[in-house]
């Protein structure tokens, strides 16, 4: 009995997934002020970066001016900065309950670097396993946009950023984008169970009311307390 009672204290771990700028991290902030209205504990996040170790492994990864990276050492950085993360901030949290909103997670290492830098994805996945506890999230919003479009709103935020450069990633060629498209659609073909699908294009508040709908249908029990959409 009392182990039951422990997995149904464990918070939910909820993952925001897509392209460079296809707006996951203000539906991530929407669905957390939802959640939050509902009394129920938040802890949001991103990748690569959310502990100070892993904004440093950020800076070095997305900084323009960090020439010749080999892929490997890339993959090996995504990776450290998610160990980190996974141990110090996501598991904790889980375990005293807290709901986990995490701006991207394995599957853009997949995406990214498993399909875009053509490295593979079992390579991404064994190290997943080995380093990251083999931690997956309860639920992943896969925001479904256009290539062109989405890279073409990073860079023009990016060029107006608090002074930080973060454009290494905006730099590369739509054929890039298009494989980074492609390993993204094929995660969602593979784990129907995990991952979902949202159409990004519509007006924000059309979006949020989507993610609001998928996650009472998946993670809130029926009959218990459901979420609601916030206005703004
Ligand atoms: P992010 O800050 O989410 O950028 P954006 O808001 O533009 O979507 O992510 C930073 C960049 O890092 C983004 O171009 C994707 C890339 N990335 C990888 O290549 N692999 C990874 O494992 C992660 C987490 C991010």
């Amino acid at each position: 009995m009392a182990l039951v009672g422990k997995l149904a204290e464990r918070g939910k771990f909820i993952s925001f997934e897509g392209l460079d700028g296809c707006g996951k991290s203000t539906q991530l902030e929407k669905l957390a002020s939802s959640l939050g209205l509902l009394g129920v504990p938040v802890e949001t996040t991103r990748e690569p970066g959310g502990t100070p170790i892993g904004e440093r492994i950020r800076g070095l990864l997305l900084d323009s001016r960090t020439h010749g990276l080999h892929s490997s050492a890339e993959l090996a950085m995504m990776v450290a900065s998610r160990a980190q993360l996974t141990s110090e901030v996501i598991l904790p949290a889980l375990k005293m309950g807290k709901w986990v909103l995490c701006d991207r997670y394995v599957d853009s290492t997949e995406a990214y670097q498993g399909a875009g830098r053509q490295l593979g994805s079992e390579r991404v996945l064994e190290l997943h396993r080995l380093l990251c506890h083999d931690l997956w999230p309860d639920l992943t919003i896969l925001m479904d946009s256009d290539a062109g479009a989405s890279v073409q709103r990073a860079r023009l935020r990016n060029r107006f950023a608090n002074g930080l450069d973060e454009n290494r990633f905006e730099k590369e060629s739509r054929a890039f984008f298009n494989r980074v498209h492609e390993g993204f659609l094929e995660i969602a073909r593979r784990q129907p169970q995990r991952v979902v699908l949202i159409d990004a294009r519509p007006p924000i508040n059309i979006v949020h009311e989507e993610i609001v709908r998928v996650v009472n249908e998946r993670l809130f029990v029926s009959g218990t307390a459901s979420a609601a959409p916030v206005q703004g």
